[in-house]
């Protein structure tokens, strides 16, 4: 039988949520207000960095994806306490044939990395989905040369469970990439989500 938590954070987490808070930084849903700011990060070949991607994007085509998106995707942007928006997190689901799998991913503006402020959004992340979905897992890939991200995976509580041979299509070749996973049971409860709010 699944443990349920029962916390006062629970209780908060609803379709009202607009803003989840950490220590350093919150999450806030992106909204439409976001996208040119959005497709200047995306445009700009060091947001994504070498170890994903190459992506070139209209401000138009930002706005289908922000309207139509196929992936189940719900975006957030990361803000340090100031308010400034440093980076990008997401969580979208990928159709499996044995059901939906739960996937995040994320970014952040070059100046503001190596701070821990992606360890905290990828907690907070963690914290959220636990809250708000019925998942057993969450789960992250990354380039298998990308050590930043597998720090922060593991710091967030992550698991990598092997490689995934040839997986993304990176600067012209096939990349291999780590398949990381948090559990649920490893989760056990939230340890960084510290309020979340509407406003
Ligand atoms: C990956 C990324 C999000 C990490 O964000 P961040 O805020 O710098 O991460 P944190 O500061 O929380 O932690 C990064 C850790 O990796 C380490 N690190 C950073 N760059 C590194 C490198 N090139 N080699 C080894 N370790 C590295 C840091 O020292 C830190 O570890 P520590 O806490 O033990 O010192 C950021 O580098 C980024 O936006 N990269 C481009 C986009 C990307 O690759 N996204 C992930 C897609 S899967």
């Amino acid at each position: 039988m699944r443990k349920s938590y029962s916390g006062t954070l629970s209780n908060y987490l609803d379709w009202r949520t607009e803003l989840l808070e950490g220590k350093n930084v919150n999450l806030r849903v992106m909204e439409k207000e976001d996208l040119p700011l959005f497709a200047e990060w995306v445009n700009k070949p060091e947001f994504f960095g070498e170890y994903n991607p190459l992506r070139q994007t209209s401000r138009t085509e930002t706005e289908k994806d922000f309207d139509k998106s196929t992936l189940e995707l719900t975006g957030f942007i990361i803000e340090k306490k100031d308010g400034s928006k440093i980076g990008f997190i997401c969580h979208f689901i990928l159709v499996h044939p044995a059901g939906k799998l739960l996937e995040i991913g994320y970014s952040l503006v070059p100046n503001e990395r190596g701070k821990g402020y992606c360890t905290e959004a990828v907690r907070i992340m963690v914290d959220y989905l636990f809250l708000s979905r019925d998942t057993m897992r969450i789960q992250a890939c990354t380039d298998t040369r990308n050590v930043a991200s597998q720090k922060v995976l593991e710091k967030a509580g992550f698991k990598k469970e092997g490689t995934m041979r040839k997986y993304l299509f990176l600067r012209g070749e096939l990349r291999d990439a780590c398949l990381y996973s948090i559990l649920r049971e490893e989760w056990k409860e939230p340890k960084t989500l510290t309020k979340t709010a509407s406003r």
